[in-house]
């Protein structure tokens, strides 16, 4: 038996948001330049992606590029920027094909003018679907992003449109790039590295962590169907005790 047949779809998560991590490694162990990692990555993307729409799930968020990133040698993050440029124009077609909806969040125009067209033809392109909605972490910091979402709401008070009486928590998720969107339930990190990275530090306040050795490129559909099914084994309380919950 796969899997895929032990998912109990009466419980899936709504949004599973991933960490994708290890391309560097893995190229490395092959020999090879980390830009051949992030190459074998998309592949990974493609088939996970595809793998999370086909069992209906509605919300994938995947870690695709940190603020922190653009702190990496030059000449790797302009080869992932044109790897950026050359798969959002390849994957087009499969994402009508599939019905997914693009979407991004992140500080997006720190990304190249060329980058930033790309993906905004995508997203354009791919507000038809109704399929899952893809989202790229892009120049993504969450601690900057609640910075933002601060900003935002000081300014509605300012301009006398909110009353700081009346700022509760929907407020601040309202004002967050991920408004609109259920928190991710499942995140997943692959690589073996323990640890958050500035990633959806808010979103992520009651999520289910799910850490793998397994280095991005390896990771397929069937490892995230496994990672689903450990997932659908764990009791979430929310603070509760086991009794309350039926
Ligand atoms: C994740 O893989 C992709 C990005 C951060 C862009 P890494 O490039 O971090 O690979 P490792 O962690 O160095 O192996
Ligand atoms: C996190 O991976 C960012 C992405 C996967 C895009 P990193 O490889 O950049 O994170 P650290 O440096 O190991 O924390
Ligand atoms: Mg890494």
């Amino acid at each position: 038996m796969g899997y895929k047949d032990q998912i109990d779809f009466l419980k899936l998560p709504q949004h599973i948001a991933i960490i994708m991590d290890g391309n560097g490694r893995w190229a490395k162990e092959k020999g090879k330049l980390r830009v051949f990692g992030h190459r074998n990555g998309v592949l990974s993307v493609r088939d996970v992606v595809e793998g999370a729409g086909d069992i209906g799930i509605k919300y994938i968020t995947l870690y695709t590029f940190s603020s922190e990133n653009w702190n990496r040698p030059k000449l790797e993050v302009s080869a992932i920027m044109e790897l950026m440029i050359s798969t959002i124009h390849k994957e087009i077609n499969n994402f009508m094909k599939n019905n997914v909806r693009l979407n991004a969040i992140g500080d997006l125009k720190m990304l190249p003018e060329k980058c930033y067209r790309e993906l905004m033809g995508a997203i354009n392109k791919t507000s038809v679907n109704t399929g899952i909605v893809l989202t790229l972490a892009l120049s993504y910091s969450s601690r900057r992003e609640l910075v933002q979402a601060a900003k935002n709401i000081a300014c509605k008070v300012q301009k006398g449109e909110l009353d700081i009486a009346d700022i509760d928590e929907e407020t601040f998720e309202n004002n967050l790039y991920t408004s609109g969107m259920p928190n991710p339930e499942l995140l997943i990190r692959t690589s073996g590295e323990y640890r958050i990275s500035n990633y959806l530090l808010w979103q992520i306040a009651y999520a289910e962590l799910y850490f793998t050795p397994k280095l991005w490129p390896d990771f397929r559909r069937e490892d995230l169907f496994e990672a689903i099914i450990d997932y659908q084994k764990r009791e979430r309380r929310f603070g509760m005790i086991s009794e309350q919950l039926n």
